[in-house]
This record gives C-alpha cells, structure tokens and sequence, in this order.
C-alpha cells in the first residue's frame, strides 16, 4: 500500500486520465492546465461485496494514508451499499466507495463475478497498485452485454475493473465560478454531454449539496472476442453549502448519488 496519500491520487489520476481524456479538457475549461490548481470534492471506486475484494479491502488503503471512515448510504434498486471517508486535511479529495450485493443478484450474475473475483490474486489486493488496478480478469463482449441487462454496475466493473470512477470538482475551490449552473454552462457551451438522469443538477442547497457530472468518455476495451468502445469514466462537479453550525457539510446525499451512478450507462 502507499504511505503517501499525494502518490496514491497522482497514480490514480494518471490511470484516470488515460481512460477518460475529457478530464483535461474540464480542467482548462474550469480555469486550469494543471492538475494542482483544481481541488478534487472526491472520487469513487467500484467492487463487489465478495470478502476477497469487500470495500473495507478497497478502504483500508486509503485509511493507511490517513482517511478515517464516516458515511454509509444504501441504493436498494441498484443494489448497491456504499461507505465515505474523509482526510483530516479538507483539501484531500474525500472518498466514496460502493460495492455490489451479489448474493442479491441472478444466478448467473453470480457465476460470472465469482469467475472474475476467483482470478485476482491474494496478493494483488493488498499491492501498492491495486486500487488503480484495473481488472484481474478478461470476459468477453457478450458477457459484457449480458451483465448491462442486469446490472449496468456489474458490467462497467468486468470491463474497468479497479480504478477510479469518477473524480469530481470541487466548485467551493474554483475562482471562476460560483455556482453550478455557471460550471454546466461553460461545460455545455464546451460540448460536453451531462448526465440527466434526476434533472441536470442533483440535490439542492436545502440537503447542502449540489452535484452534476459529465457522461462517461468512449473508450476501447479489448475483450476476450474483440475489441469495442464502451463508456469509461467521467467527470462530476460539487458545491457544498454550510450546515447551522457554520460548518461545510461533507456528507453525501444517497437519493442524488443514485443519479450519479447513472453517469457510465450505455447510450
Ligand atoms: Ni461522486
């Protein structure tokens, strides 16, 4: 594992970048070329809830660099159960990490995970680079295909495997911008196609958060029976707002996160 919570994110962002060129092109809309300039709200990580690869396996890296646990929100539908961690230092991107009920999901969903799970070594879940791992496994498009009609989670997971999900703006950090339908403006203008699922912006500032995010990127994916485009990861954009206290709410808001997800869906 790494000692070093920087490296850890420098390595996910790379791994990030290298499947979802987009991400450049947000940063030089949002006021910035380099990486540094832009403070990240969060990211996201996907797994299953096999005890081999559980998110409390995913989590312990980050706890070994400094994160302490704090949320945990269920997504009955999708059938997903997640956990946030947060850094004593506010500008360290908090982390949101959901794992897949697989006991609740079709026999044959079942099979297919347990075969992927069954590939990862012991050990490679506990190496410096697993949380930018990617997959352990190799299915085929057809089996893609099958796990989309189940689960679109199940499926973005055979063909991504461990790697970051999606990092997301932080707008509270941004000079140029003060709200977010200022940023999905300049974002739309730019091109950029967001996720409407749940209306184009999430939340509100009565539940203290706002969020929005870009569809996945396109990207190649060799499968075991060929290589196709399918969608990748994608950019989400946050603004916080002061709880009573004065106090800047961290907290997630399971109802717009559940939108969120939605951002890797097929189109
Ligand atoms: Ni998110």
């Amino acid at each position: 594992m790494h000692n070093n919570v920087d490296q850890l994110f420098d390595k996910l962002w790379s791994n990030y970048l290298s499947v979802t060129p987009s991400a450049v092109k947000v940063h030089e809309l949002l006021g910035s070329t380099q990486k540094d300039d832009v403070i990240n709200d969060h990211i996201a990580l996907r797994t299953f809830n096999h005890e081999k690869v559980g998110l409390e396996k995913l989590a312990s890296h980050f706890i070994a660099v400094g994160y302490k646990e704090c949320g945990e929100y269920h997504f009955e539908a999708k059938k997903l159960y997640a956990k946030h961690y947060e850094h004593s230092d506010p500008t360290k991107p908090k982390v949101f990490i959901s794992e897949l009920l697989v006991e609740q999901c079709s026999p044959e969903l079942q099979a297919i995970v347990n075969d992927m799970v069954e590939q990862i070594d012991e050990s490679a879940v506990t190496a410096e680079d697993f949380l930018y791992s990617g997959t352990h496994w190799q299915v085929s498009h057809e089996t893609y295909q099958q796990l989309l009609q189940e689960s679109e989670y199940a499926a973005w997971m055979s063909a991504w495997g461990y790697r970051a999900n999606h990092f997301t703006v932080s707008i509270n950090y941004l000079s140029g911008f003060n709200t977010i339908e200022a940023v999905n403006q300049a974002l739309k203008d730019a091109g950029f196609t967001l996720n409407t699922s749940g209306g184009e912006i999430k939340g509100s500032a009565e539940v203290l958060l706002e969020q929005s995010s870009t569809l996945a990127d396109h990207h190649s994916v060799i499968f075991s029976d060929g290589e196709f485009k399918i969608p990748s990861c994608f950019y989400e954009f946050a603004l916080r707002y002061e709880q009573a206290n004065g106090e800047i709410y961290t907290g997630f808001v399971a109802a717009s996160a559940d939108k969120i997800f939605e951002s890797t869906n097929a189109r």
